[in-house]
């Protein structure tokens, strides 16, 4: 069998280890070829092709970003240009000149979509799910999400030693999309006072009421996590929204850090390269098995898949009524709800 690879949608660490999961069960098992496709989507539109060899995926597992490269390409968006070419027509068109028997798309909730639609077209397709969103619907969980967790997590607690030298409110937004996953984890690892998340209605005033109380209550410095997906008048940055509205609430010295970037960069976590290898094997058993169609997916500890016309176009939020959401309240962490 000739199978194709590619990588679409935001970059995360674990990619690389998912690419080499694939490529070394598939060559090694199966005697499989292997071929990387370049930029997500695109390089199926711009026929931009690399061997995959034994050679080529030696040396990977702990390198970040994509060997393949990345691009949010969405075969299927309807282009504004007169004489549009017919992309997905084009993709079928590669994919059957390049002989594949399968392809592998390994990504977020945009690419899972993507692979739901060229399914549907025709084309044998195998989703992997990463972002370090972990908003994925379908899965427990997604590679990525663990190393930014580590990053945020090893940042928020460098902040916490200079918040406590100038006696500071410290507002750090992370990243998350729509989705409050990893500001709530990396809040709750880091011991955040207050967590804001896109899925719980916040009142600013209340953040402001509970802040002001700490301080009252001579705790010296406050950590304020909040995920970059929450609300703000006239679409204004998340941390600076918050940490302008706490300064003009309180009155108290505020500073705001946005992580950015940095949590999508570097090497994958221990966790992050096994689930990823993981991932990876697994999806090219169900190749093997001509079982197409699906996403690769955790369910508690075990590997298995969903269809990928069940998680196209659907999220995986924080539900409100999370059990860590419940623990954190008990333990005086503020949501910014009356609850707080
Ligand atoms: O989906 C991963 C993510 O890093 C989100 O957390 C963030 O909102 C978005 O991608 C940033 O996208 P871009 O790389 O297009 O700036």
């Amino acid at each position: 069998m000739r199978i194709g690879i590619l990588t679409a949608g935001g970059d995360c660490p674990g990619i690389n280890a998912a690419i080499r999961g694939v490529g070394k069960t598939a060559i090694l098992e199966y005697g499989m070829e292997v071929i990387g496709i370049s930029s997500g989507f695109l390089g199926l539109i711009n026929e931009e092709y690399v061997n995959l060899d034994e050679n080529v995926l030696s040396g990977i597992l702990t390198l970040g970003g994509t060997i393949l490269g990345t691009s949010r390409e969405n075969p299927f968006k309807k282009s504004n240009t007169f004489n549009a070419i017919d992309k997905p027509k084009l993709i079928k068109k590669h994919y059957q000149e390049l002989g594949l028997d399968a392809l592998v798309c390994i990504g977020g909730n945009g690419t899972q979509r993507t692979a739901a639609q060229l399914s549907e077209v025709g084309l044998n397709v195998i989703g992997i799910p990463k972002t370090i969103d972990n908003d994925v619907w379908g899965t427990d969980i997604t590679f990525g999400f663990d190393s930014a967790l580590w990053i945020a997590t090893e940042a928020i607690d460098r902040l916490h030693t200079t918040a406590n030298s100038h006696k500071r409110i410290m507002v750090i937004e992370v990243m998350g999309h729509h989705a409050g996953w990893l500001a709530l984890y990396s809040g709750m690892a880091s011991g955040g006072d207050v967590i804001l998340l896109p899925e719980i209605n916040f009142d600013i005033n209340q953040v402001a009421r509970c802040l002001k109380k700490r301080a009252i209550n001579k705790k010296p410095y406050s950590i304020v996590v909040v995920a970059e997906g929450i609300p703000t008048p006239k679409g204004e940055g998340a941390g600076r929204y918050v940490a302008n509205s706490i300064k003009e609430l309180t009155g108290l010295e505020t500073r705001e850090t946005i992580l950015g970037y940095i949590q999508r960069g570097g090497s994958p976590s221990p966790m992050d390269r096994v689930l990823a290898t993981r991932y990876g094997a697994y999806a090219v058993e169900l190749i093997a098995q001509k079982r197409f169609g699906e996403m690769v997916s955790l369910k508690g500890d075990t590997v298995t898949s969903v269809s990928l016309a069940e998680v196209g176009g659907k999220l995986r939020l924080v539900p409100e009524d999370h059990p860590l959401i419940e623990k954190a309240r008990r333990m005086g962490v503020c949501f910014g709800t009356d609850a707080c």
